[in-house]
């Protein structure tokens, strides 16, 4: 029972006479979370040298609950009487680029029909706050935690889009970028200034001892375009700490005043009307020497204290972990020992994206279950954002012992995967990019949009239409696990057509160096007016994923109680999984990754054998079993239900 488990039951069951007294829930959620807010707290801030912002931090959560505005608090209690409103699988999302979608807020908005018409009810929103002109890392260099950057609009525009995105039970995600603020940030240009409180609000050296000890245990992010972890600042002729890029200073939360400050800018976005606050880069948050700075124990109490101070002020928003590291690692952002389910409520499930790409290229699943078996059953009141491409690369996440225990050599596979990806060999046909290959170590990542590295581009341009027609089928499989699989799937806007790469970027001074870039179209508004009237390979998968959406919808099995069964295959192109419900609720996805058909036995099935009677959810159709086997063409995916 995690703690806000704790706030439904006090909330709902014992008593009852506060049950719409919003006051008197603040109270009684900070009494309860108090004693862990206190732990968390002393366990980073010893309290012999911080008692006194230990007092500072309870002074001003009221403070911080008086600033929000009394329709969400409302909002948050029914969150609290819904429980775990994140796992359902009505849920359904999409991520976008506000420019890139439809020029500003206003234009998104005119938009929100064609999210219903798709069955998209939660849409996470990139960095729309201001950021420095030039290179802004897509506005992950923030001038502001809160504030609208006018080319996107303006705040009222914003309150206007979530006020009508609440009325048509819509769901906004925003970015809190934790670790790291811009140059221009006031508290840098404080900094700069010569304001030592500032500087103490960074990592700020005055020459290269401490840096140097550092760089020999952090790894880099960047390597080609931002090498190294320091930056030299001309002003305050000092070292500033910067993992991702020049222009982003990490934050010192070694200081409890930069804590008690960040929380002031979380609860201010959060009360934009942000249903769930996307914790971006929160491995990073927490730096120590001697350590590569990711995943210290240290980052996850500082993550535990923002979740249990954001529970107390505004309980109905719930935070995303932005953690593309280690699978081992991605679970214990939901929080583990004594802190389980008390971290972040959901998690982008990077492991599941990265295997699902390693099934593509090799069109073999089994480096799939080996990963997934290994890891831990997640907490109860979390789920996953499962997803197979966004605006960032593709990093090759999984672990080296996994492969070499199915009997491939890591460093080899690793390269196969590169070069399949980006265009070194004949045969592929994924147009992807090399991301930050790194000759030192032979590592890489890789971009692209899902079309292109499907081998839609490469088929078009060839005007092959087998191809075409295998690269739309790979395109909808793969949508259809992110839909099938326990969690909130989130498609990358552009991908429910079949974008493909742009290359647009390539022309802009302060984009060329970023292949991410080439994942991140402009929504092609003119292609989706014809959708309608067409049939080409654009419709073709709208209206598919349209259908697997309203199947999802339409099926409880779907939504994530840590439902999921990996039935083994005994062949290694197929991918099986059940989603159980009951006796006959269930689903059983079944998905050939090879680009040949490919028969199963019918026992594969356990109990979505013959003897069930089973439909394909997906077609419509009863299943046969040709000589007692089940055999599917190349990337077909099925949904089994069991006729009742
Ligand atoms: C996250 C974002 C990425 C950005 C980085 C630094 O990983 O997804 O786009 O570059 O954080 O803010």
């Amino acid at each position: 029972m995690n703690q806000a488990s704790i706030h439904k039951y006090l909330a709902t069951e014992s008593k009852k006479t506060i049950a719409n007294d919003v006051e008197a829930l603040f109270e009684q959620r900070l009494a309860t979370n108090l004693t862990l807010i206190k732990d968390l707290f002393f366990s980073l801030y010893p309290e012999k040298d911080h008692k006194k912002s230990f007092v500072k931090l309870l002074r001003t959560l009221p403070i911080l609950f008086e600033q929000r505005p009394s329709p969400l608090k409302l909002l948050d209690i029914q969150r609290i009487n819904e429980g775990n409103w994140y796992q359902s699988e009505q849920l359904v999302g999409m991520q976008l680029y506000v420019d890139h979608f439809n020029k500003d807020l206003k234009g998104l908005e005119k938009k929100l029909g064609y999210f219903e018409k798709l069955g998209v009810n939660f849409i996470h929103l990139m960095p729309i706050t201001p950021r420095p002109q030039g290179e802004n890392d897509g506005g992950y260099a923030v001038n502001s935690y809160y504030e609208v950057d006018p080319r996107f609009g303006s705040t009222e525009d914003l309150l206007d889009l979530t006020q009508k995105m609440r009325d048509k039970n819509m769901y906004l995600m925003l970015d809190f970028v934790a670790n790291h603020t811009s140059n221009e940030y006031v508290w840098a240009e404080k900094a700069m200034a010569g304001d030592p409180k500032y500087q103490n609000y960074y990592h700020i050296y005055p020459d290269r001892t401490l840096p140097d000890e550092f760089e020999k245990t952090l790894p880099e992010i960047f390597p080609m375009t931002s090498p190294g972890n320091f930056t030299f600042n001309t002003e305050m002729k000092k070292w500033v700490m910067t993992v991702f890029n020049q222009y982003q200073w990490d934050l010192n939360y070694s200081n409890p005043e930069v804590f008690i400050e960040m929380l002031g800018n979380l609860i201010k976005l959060a009360n934009l009307g942000v249903d769930v606050v996307r914790l971006d880069a929160l491995a990073f948050m927490w730096k120590k020497l001697g350590t590569v700075s990711q995943n210290l124990p240290e980052a996850h109490a500082l993550i535990s204290l923002f979740r249990m101070c954001l529970q107390i002020i505004a309980p109905g928003v719930i935070f995303l972990a932005e953690a593309i590291v280690a699978p081992k690692e991605i679970i214990k952002y939901f929080g583990s020992g004594t802190m389980k389910g008390n971290e972040c409520e959901i998690a982008y499930n990077a492991t599941l994206m990265a295997l699902l790409w390693d099934a593509i290229a090799t069109k073999k699943a089994v480096l799939l279950y080996k990963n997934i078996h290994s890891l831990p059953e997640k907490p109860k009141e979390t789920t996953w954002i499962n997803y197979i491409r966004c605006h960032d690369d593709i990093g090759l996440g999984f672990e080296d012992h996994h492969i070499h225990e199915i009997g491939w050599n890591a460093k080899s596979h690793r390269k196969f995967l590169l070069d399949y990806y980006c265009q070194k060999i004949d045969w592929s046909p994924a147009k992807g990019h090399m991301f930050m290959y790194n000759p030192k170590t032979g590592d890489g990542r890789i971009t692209g949009s899902a079309a292109s590295l499907l081998g839609l581009e490469k088929a078009l341009e060839q005007e092959n239409q087998s191809k075409i027609e295998q690269a739309i089928a790979k395109i909808i499989m793969m949508h259809g696990i992110i839909l099938s699989y326990g969690g909130v799937p989130l498609i990358y806007a552009g991908d429910e057509i079949g974008a493909l790469n742009d290359y647009s970027y390539l022309e802009d001074h302060d984009k060329k160096e970023d292949s991410r870039w080439v994942n991140r179209p402009h929504q092609d508004w003119d292609t989706i007016a014809q959708i309608d009237a067409q049939k080409n390979h654009h419709s073709q998968i709208f209206y598919s994923l349209q259908h697997l959406i309203r199947l999802r919808k339409q099926h409880p099995a779907f939504a994530d109680r840590n439902n999921i069964i990996l039935y083994e295959a005994h062949n290694p192109h197929y991918l099986i999984y059940e989603r159980p419900m009951g006796k006959n609720n269930g689903v059983l996805v079944v998905c050939n990754f090879d680009e040949v058909p490919q028969a199963i036995y019918e026992n594969t099935l356990g109990s979505y054998g013959s003897k069930s009677n089973p439909t394909d959810l997906i077609s419509g159709e009863k299943i046969t079993f040709p000589n007692g086997t089940l055999r599917l063409m190349p990337y077909q995916m099925l949904w089994l239900g069991k006729t009742k």
